[in-house]
């Protein structure tokens, strides 16, 4: 029986094959004649051109219209959050309990506010050109981008700001005793003008919900709790990159049972704080409890 495909010899594959890529008989160079492979050509080249101009003019668009200082979406953040240190959250309750008597137990609160303090620490050469704009009780409002690398100026925040609380003449923050800092933060967003730019500084506001009898008394550093106007506005990271977010430091001295629910609220009229679905807007709730 003859085989039903023909066994091809190597050489006549070869030449099959320079017959599909130059075909003398009807002219054509890989199937299609060089004129129409010249239309081909011309179609995909007309084709790339068309799209690469398309792309190239969305990208510009988008970044016509994109400013670089501060991001496009934050239409959801109109009321900032606020949170406490040490950071000591289990599950979404921020619990403070430490055996006064107990060096370990006490030392990780205290170590959580230095390294806390110390992330928030600033770069103070850039602070000192800047200082002589920055007015307690006002705004630092900066049109121009005068500091250096097309910047604008931070007002310095220090840590002896948070005096008793600054961990700089009692390192244990006075978690070695019943008097326990606590440091409140208020997280920054851009251009916001806390009491709408009537003047009035914010200021944080604790109250015991729960244990009254157990708190004697509570001290606010800076004075009043205050969060003072010249921190604001904040222009953005790229705008400002040496700001500073200032802060409050409470000094909670408990008594008899050293065990109470606080709420510490960031008081201004155009900061949110009853939210149900963001608990921490405009206020952080904590327990602390001191034992021995
Ligand atoms: C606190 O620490 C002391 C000393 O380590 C210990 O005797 C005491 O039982 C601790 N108290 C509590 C409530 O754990
Ligand atoms: C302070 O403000 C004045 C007037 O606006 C300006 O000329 C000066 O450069 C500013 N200094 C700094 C360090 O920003
Ligand atoms: C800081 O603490 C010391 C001693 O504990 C006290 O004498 C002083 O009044 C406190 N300072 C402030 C501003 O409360
Ligand atoms: C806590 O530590 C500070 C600073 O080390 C010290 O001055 C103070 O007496 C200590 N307090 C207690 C209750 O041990
Ligand atoms: C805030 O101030 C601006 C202009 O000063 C005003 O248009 C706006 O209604 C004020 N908003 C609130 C909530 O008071
Ligand atoms: C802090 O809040 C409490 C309870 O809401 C209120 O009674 C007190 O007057 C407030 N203190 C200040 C300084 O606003
Ligand atoms: C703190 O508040 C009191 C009373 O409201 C006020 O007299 C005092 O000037 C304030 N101090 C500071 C530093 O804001």
């Amino acid at each position: 029986m003859a085989t039903l495909k023909e066994k091809r010899t190597c050489a006549q594959r070869c030449e099959d094959f320079g017959h599909f890529v130059w075909n003398s008989d009807n002219g054509t160079l890989m199937g299609r004649t060089p004129i129409k492979w010249v239309y081909i050509s011309l179609y995909y080249v007309a084709f790339y051109i068309v799209m690469t101009g398309l792309f190239a003019l969305s990208i510009y668009v988008l970044m016509y219209t994109l400013d670089p200082y501060e991001p496009d979406y934050q239409d959801r953040l109109h009321s900032p959050g606020v949170m406490a240190w040490p950071d000591t959250y289990n599950d979404l309750d921020l619990d403070i309990f430490y055996n006064m008597s107990d060096q370990h137990s006490w030392m990780k609160m205290s170590e959580c506010l230095k390294h806390f303090l110390v992330r928030e620490s600033p770069l103070r050469s850039v602070w000192d050109a800047a200082t002589e704009n920055c007015t307690q009780g006002h705004y630092f409002f900066q049109k121009k981008f005068e500091a250096p690398g097309h910047t604008k100026w931070a007002c310095p925040f220090t840590q002896s700001m948070l005096g008793n609380c600054s961990g700089l003449e009692d390192p244990s923050f006075g978690y070695n005793g019943s008097e326990p800092c606590v440091i409140i933060k208020m997280n920054r967003i851009i251009n916001f003008l806390p009491n709408n730019g009537t003047g009035m500084a914010p200021y944080v506001n604790c109250t015991v919900l729960d244990g009254h009898k157990n708190v004697g008394e509570m001290e606010y550093f800076p004075k009043n709790g205050t969060l003072d106007l010249s921190y604001f506005p904040y222009y953005g990271r790229k705008a400002q990159p040496t700001y500073i977010n200032p802060l409050v430091a409470v000094k909670i001295h408990l008594v008899q049972e050293r065990e109470a629910k606080i709420q510490c609220r960031v008081v201004a009229h155009n900061i949110a704080y009853q939210n149900f679905y963001d608990p921490y807007e405009g206020k952080v709730i904590f327990h602390i409890r001191a034992s021995s």
